[in-house]
């Protein structure tokens, strides 16, 4: 087995960047750092705690107040908030959206920061977000821009909801996902772009097992 890789996959919502992850965290037996549940997770004590993004107390005293751990079991992540794992609970539209606006509040970036360079030390992930090849992991081995279009990601991101049992309106996603997108590429700090140094991958039409063989012959080449 060669060197343990650490892999960044950035890019919008619904382009297929958990899936691809979460399988090739498995195949290779690296751990999966969904960075995206961090931000979701600050946005779920907000809501619990009946605070919103203009509080500007809770939002100066967060990275003092906020006890939020990262429990890698086997290649699964999970978050824990104040004593109580909450990974279950973070995959709501509404907090996505949540997530996706306080994500713009440098604070909460700074303090969210150093939770997943100190998880990066460990070597052997996959870490997936928006901003992993870009700020967090300008240095890692091997970079991803993973993305699809529009109609394809709310296609994909409708049939999950129905699977969850979420019946959502198609339009409603469309416009969900059409205002994340424009938060997360036009905010100021570490907004959502392609990584210089990343391949671009459009998952549109392709499977995920077309995907995961791509990379994981980047990988295999990358250790020879
Ligand atoms: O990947 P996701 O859908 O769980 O992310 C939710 C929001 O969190 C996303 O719309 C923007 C923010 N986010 C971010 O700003 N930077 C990351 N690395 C990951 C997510």
């Amino acid at each position: 087995m060669g060197k343990k890789l650490l892999i960044t996959i950035d890019g919008p919502a619904g382009a297929g960047k958990s899936t691809v992850s979460k399988a090739l965290a498995q195949i290779l037996s690296y751990l999966y750092l969904d960075t995206g549940s961090l931000y979701r997770a600050i946005a779920y004590k907000m809501i619990k705690e009946k605070k919103n993004s203009e509080d500007t107390q809770f939002i100066a005293n967060l990275s003092n107040s906020l006890n939020l751990h990262l429990l890698a079991e086997k290649n699964i992540l999970k978050i824990i908030l104040d004593d109580v794992d909450i990974t279950d609970l973070l995959r709501t539209e509404g907090l996505a959206l949540l997530a996706s606006r306080i994500s713009a509040i440098p604070i909460i970036r700074e303090t969210l920061l150093p939770i997943q360079r100190q998880f990066g030390k460990i070597g052997g992930m996959i870490a997936e977000g928006r901003d992993m090849g870009t700020v967090v992991f300008p240095n890692a081995d091997l970079k991803y821009y993973l993305t699809a279009t529009l109609e394809e990601r709310v296609r994909r991101r409708h049939k999950e909801l129905l699977e969850a049992g979420n019946d959502s309106e198609r339009e409603e996603i469309r416009d969900q996902m059409i205002l994340r997108d424009r938060q997360d590429m036009e905010r100021l700090i570490a907004p959502l772009k392609v990584p210089v140094d990343a391949l671009v991958i459009d998952s549109t039409g392709m499977a995920v097992g077309e995907i995961v063989a791509a990379i994981t012959h980047d990988v295999e080449l990358k250790q020879s």
